[in-house]
């Protein structure tokens, strides 16, 4: 490792940090050195990457010294200390958390969809929640060819979207609940909150926690990071997002059931739909109801790309139409997103931050 970018992973040990190293492993852009960062707990834990072995250490603000790319995914408020400091030290953050991505300096950027908003950056990008992100990658191309003015989305999210930890705890109490005893739940659904349920052979329809109007915070995301990431303002009324969002007890890979109302006579139809899906970009088009060809998170696992089926049309609207669309949540939605927006930084030349941009975002 000697030409090319210096870069660190800030939360190397966790679900998404993990595979962040082995995607950037993946990637063509071109590393002279790696820093894997995370709590002091892990300082000393060692991770393999091209066949070389890194020493985790504990992050700091000096830990970002001599850094060209940041690839953040320790939680917001981690997030909140150390992106402004690694801005300060000349280092361009990509950032998992929610922390930046409803700020205006901020572009909240899904690469098959808007790439271009990387340009203007000011220092932090975001990537998306996961749900919303394997979400507009399917709706992208047809709002490309026939216009999008209504989303309703109803998600069936993995455990692993609520981390390492919560996965454990949905795994012990499946197992304990195999052998006819119970295992506690300490974690899910939100952390911190007051009332803890089992996931274990459980749905839990709360993701985050309550908004005052009856939404979940993970439904919210959804609403505002769509209209954010397709119409480029978090408030847009160009379009009407809503949704539902469920943690079911799986592992890995979140289904999402969406239904979507085009512009009025845009003329849309299943097979032309099918077929735009089939050409896009980060979209395998799994859809042959005929032989039982639908995605399943099980086959979506370990794969970039988000996987789209049963497009079928609203039987009593012209214009609206189903599809079931899913990802795998640590890849598409986090990693690989991740990766994907360094990636476009390098090609495009953008990894800088401008000259007074990190007035933008003051240290704590
Ligand atoms: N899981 C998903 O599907 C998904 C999708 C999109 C975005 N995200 C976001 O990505 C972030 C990480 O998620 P995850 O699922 O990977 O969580 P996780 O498994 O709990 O891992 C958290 C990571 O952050 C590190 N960390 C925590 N506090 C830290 C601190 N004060 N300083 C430095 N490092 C610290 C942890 O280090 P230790 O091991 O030392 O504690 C660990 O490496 C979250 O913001 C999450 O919302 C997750």
């Amino acid at each position: 490792m000697t030409e090319g970018y210096h870069i660190a992973i800030l939360g190397a040990t966790g679900a998404v940090g993990s595979r962040l190293i082995d995607q950037l492993s993946k990637s063509t852009i071109p590393v002279a050195s790696l820093k894997l960062l995370a709590t002091a707990k892990s300082a000393g834990q060692t991770r393999e990457f091209k066949g070389q072995t890194i020493t985790v250490e504990e992050a700091k603000p000096e830990s970002f010294e001599g850094v060209d790319i940041v690839l953040a995914s320790a939680g917001g408020s981690v997030s909140a200390k150390f992106a402004p400091e690694a801005v300060k030290r000349g280092a361009v953050v990509v950032d998992n958390s929610s922390q930046w991505r409803m700020n205006d300096n901020v572009p909240l950027v899904v690469p098959e969809v808007n790439a271009d908003a990387l340009a203007d950056h000011n220092g932090i990008i975001a990537n998306p929640n996961c749900s919303t992100t394997q979400m507009v990658v399917a709706l992208q191309p047809i709002k490309e060819k026939y216009g999008l003015k209504q989303v309703i989305v109803s998600t069936y999210q993995a455990a692993s979207g609520a981390g390492k930890a919560a996965w454990d705890e949905m795994m012990a109490q499946t197992e304990a609940m195999n052998h006819g005893k119970t295992a506690p739940a300490e974690i899910l659904p939100v952390k911190g909150q007051p009332h803890h349920y089992p996931l274990g052979y459980n749905l839990l329809p709360q993701i985050d926690v309550f908004e005052d109007d009856g939404y979940t915070h993970e439904e919210w995301k959804m609403i505002h990071e769509t209209k954010k990431i397709m119409f480029g303002d978090k408030n847009s009324d160009a379009v009407k997002v809503t949704g539902t969002a469920v943690r079911v007890p799986i592992m890995i890979g979140h289904g999402e059931a969406v239904y979507f109302v085009t512009d009025a006579g845009a003329g849309a139809t299943t097979k032309a739909i099918q077929a735009d899906l089939a050409d896009a970009a980060g979209v395998t088009l799994q859809d042959d109801p005929a032989n039982q060809v639908y995605p399943q998170p099980l086959t979506a696992e370990g794969k970039r790309d988000t996987f789209v089926g049963r497009v079928r049309p609203d039987l009593e609207n012209d214009d609206a139409f189903h599809m079931w669309v899913v990802s795998d949540n640590l890849l598409k939605g986090a990693a690989w997103n991740t990766v994907e927006i360094a990636q476009t930084l390098v090609d495009r030349d953008l990894v800088r931050v401008p000259e007074g941009a990190a007035a933008k975002f003051p240290t704590a």
